[in-house]
Order: C-alpha cells, then sequence, then structure tokens
C-alpha cells in the first residue's frame, strides 16, 4: 500500500517512510479457501502496527507469512528489503531470529522455571556458556520487572507475570520485531491496560517495531501507532488511529461498532480470573 496516498488528504503523524516490513499483493489459499486476496501494509521501523479484523479473516495467516512460517502463493514479502518468499528452510530460520513472537497463552513450558523458559531460544540457538545464559535471563527479567523469579515455575505466576514472562523469552535474541497475537484476549479491562502497558515499555526500551493483531478496541487505540483493518482476504483501511476513526468506509464502522459494544467486551472477558 502507498501509505503517500491513503495520507495525502488525511491528518497524520508523521513517521519516516522506512518500512521494515513491506507486504505486497500477498495471495494465500488453502484448499480453494482464499484468505489472503492481495494484502498490501508496511511496517514501519520503530512504530507499533495493530491488526484490526472479525475472528477468521486471516490476522494470524498474515503475520505467519511475515515471520516466514507460511509461504504466500503469490506476492512478496521483503524483510529489509530482502524478499523472504523465495528462501529455502536455513535462510528463514536466520530471518526469523530477527522476530520475537508472543501468543495469546504465553505459551511457557509449565515443567520448567522460570529461567529454563526464557533461556531455551538461547540453547537452542545459540553456543553461550550458562554463565552467560544466566546473565542474559536476568537482563531480561530485570527489564520487564520481574528480577529474582527465576527458580519459579510457571503455574506459580499470576498471569500478567506469565505474560511478562513469555515476553522475556520472545525477546531473548534481541530481535528486531515483537508479534504479539491477540495477547489481551480473555482478559478483563485492567489486566489488558497492564498488557499494554508492557507493550508500550518493551516498545520504549528495547527500540523495536511491533505488530500486534487485536480485537480488543480500547486496547488498540491506546497503543497504536498505525492500525490496518483486514477485510475480505485485503487490507480495506491503514492510517492512524484517528483516521481510522474517521473511516468513511462502512465495513470499517460497522466493526469497530462492533467491537467496542458491550457485548463483545462481556465476550471477551468472560472466563478471566
Ligand atoms: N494451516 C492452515 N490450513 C488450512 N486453513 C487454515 C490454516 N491456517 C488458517 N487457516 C484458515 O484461514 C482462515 C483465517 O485464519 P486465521 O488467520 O487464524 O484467522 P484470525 O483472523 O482469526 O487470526 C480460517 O478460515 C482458518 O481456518
Ligand atoms: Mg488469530
Amino acid at each position: 500500500m502507498d501509505e503517500q496516498t491513503t495520507t495525502s488528504s488525511a491528518p497524520t503523524s508523521p513517521l519516516p517512510r522506512d518500512p521494515l516490513v513491506e507486504i505486497i499483493g500477498v495471495k494465500k489459499a488453502f484448499d480453494g479457501n482464499e484468505v489472503l486476496r492481495g494484502v498490501n501494509l508496511y511496517l514501519h521501523r520503530g512504530a507499533v502496527t495493530t491488526i484490526i479484523g472479525g475472528s477468521g479473516s486471516g490476522k494470524s495467516v498474515l503475520v505467519k507469512h511475515i515471520i516466514g512460517l507460511l509461504k504466500a502463493d503469490e506476492g512478496q514479502v521483503l524483510f529489509e528489503g530482502e524478499d523472504i518468499t523465495p528462501l529455502g528452510p536455513r535462510k528463514l530460520g536466520e530471518i526469523r531470529r530477527n522476530f520475537g513472537m508472543l501468543f495469546q497463552q504465553s505459551a511457557l513450558f509449565d515443567s520448567m522455571s522460570v529461567e529454563d523458559n526464557i533461556a531455551f531460544p538461547l540453547r537452542q540457538h545459540t553456543r553461550k556458556s550458562s554463565r552467560e545464559i544466566r546473565d542474559i535471563v536476568s537482563e531480561k527479567l530485570g527489564l520487564l520487572g520481574l528480577e529474582g523469579i527465576e527458580k519459579r515455575f510457571p503455574s506459580e505466576l499470576s498471569g500478567g507475570m506469565r505474560k511478562r514472562v513469555g515476553l522475556a523469552r520472545a525477546i531473548v535474541l534481541n530481535p528486531k520485531v515483537i508479534i504479539y497475537d491477540e495477547p489481551t484476549t480473555g482478559l478483563d479491562p485492567i489486566m489488558t491496560m497492564n498488557v499494554d502497558r508492557m507493550i508500550q515499555e518493551a516498545q520504549e526500551k528495547l527500540k523495536v517495531t511491533s505488530v500486534v493483531i487485536s480485537h480488543d478496541m480500547a486496547s488498540t487505540f491506546r497503543i497504536s501507532d498505525r492500525i490496518a483493518m483486514l477485510y475480505k482476504g485485503e487490507i480495506v483501511e491503514y492510517g492512524t488511529p484517528e483516521m481510522i476513526l474517521n473511516s468513511s468506509k462502512q465495513m470499517v464502522l460497522d466493526f469497530l461498532e462492533a467491537a467496542s459494544s458491550p457485548r463483545t467486551v462481556e465476550h471477551q472477558t468472560r472466563g478471566t480470573t
């Protein structure tokens, strides 16, 4: 998508035209089910870009293309200018080290201590000594306000702490991009604000580029520099939060209204502790 044309007539906050990731005309189908029908999207360096859209609209599929877990049928995914779509597994593995991912459930290993959870990517991908690993783990924990919990197990942590430990593991290889797939789904409003704060702190301290998938509109409008809405396999709206709020497109307005209705909020907070 050409940001120049999208923003020319609308109020905008200045972001350098310096995309870290460019998604160009990406198409993806599964057994004839066309999920992405020509997606164009920029991820600006140093910005938080949030992808919104209905459940099943392809948000997770889209981010899997960004990290090379899925290959586009057509189109390109450029990381720092290099098209990653033709790359083989080995090269893709290298590219993937630039990304840290945090999933909804934090996906911690329950049988491992916090230290071993966070150290896991280091042991897999580097040859660092146990001393170095210990130092890196405690540095990351300190960064996220969790010093001293190395020996605890996930079951002994609050939900908020588990999220932060998941993030500590996601950033342990110093990625350039952090991807959060529905980090606040199932959380109450207070926990959601805590996760928002965590994302913003990580953004400031680590100077990373962030991609967030969210259907929590309050959270989306708090944390995003750019918002992109995926609808029927395409990005139908893209811009600053203000531009999205002022969108003239019916599907965007409908989505915003539905996503912020009390019923949805009730649905989203059900099952939290
Ligand atoms: N590996 C896969 N194989 C087949 N279909 C898939 C696969 N991954 C996702 N899909 C389908 O793609 C669509 C979009 O899924 P997804 O990206 O997970 O949606 P969401 O926007 O909720 O994250 C869904 O219809 C899903 O069933
Ligand atoms: Mg998803």
